[in-house]
């Protein structure tokens, strides 16, 4: 095969194997779990209200990539799993709506809502 019919081809397939993979983050949807599970037990707990607007877009970027949730205790990952979601979902509307949202998708959506809402993000956000 010539090459000028060979190249567009393997465009083509790249940019349907790279259109597949991303995910286009919903930071409405992370908004409303961050609120509804996230906040509804740091209001329960000692700690209280955790305003997204009280961490800059980097601070909130390296919290959630490492990942250590309650000074190391757990993972953040965890209060995001379906399993959790699970767990909480006869008592959590936003955990019995997300039920079935992939994982990553659902992480995602936070970690995008807490970039948007962090003290120099787009729309500096308290948690209710
Ligand atoms: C089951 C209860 C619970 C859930 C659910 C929960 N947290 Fe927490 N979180 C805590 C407690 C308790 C602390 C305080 C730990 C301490 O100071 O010892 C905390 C602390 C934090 C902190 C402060 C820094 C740190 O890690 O100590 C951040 C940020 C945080 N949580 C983010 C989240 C996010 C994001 C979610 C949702 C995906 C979430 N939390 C869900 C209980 C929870």
């Amino acid at each position: 095969m010539k090459l000028r019919y060979v190249l567009p081809i393997l465009t083509a397939t790249t940019l349907f194997a790279s259109a597949a993979q991303a995910y286009d983050a919903d930071w409405k949807r992370g908004r409303i779990y961050y609120r509804s599970v996230c906040t509804s037990c740091h209001v329960a707990s000692p700690i209280g209200q955790i305003n997204p607007s009280s961490k800059t877009k980097a601070e909130w970027a390296t919290y959630m990539k490492a990942d250590k949730h309650a000074k190391g205790k757990d993972a953040v990952k965890q209060y995001v799993s379906k399993a959790y979601r699970a767990s909480i979902k006869s008592a959590n509307k936003a955990a019995e709506k997300f039920a079935d949202v992939p994982d990553q998708e659902l992480l995602e959506d936070i970690t995008i809502f807490l970039q948007r809402g962090a003290k120099d993000g787009e729309s500096p956000a308290s948690c209710s």
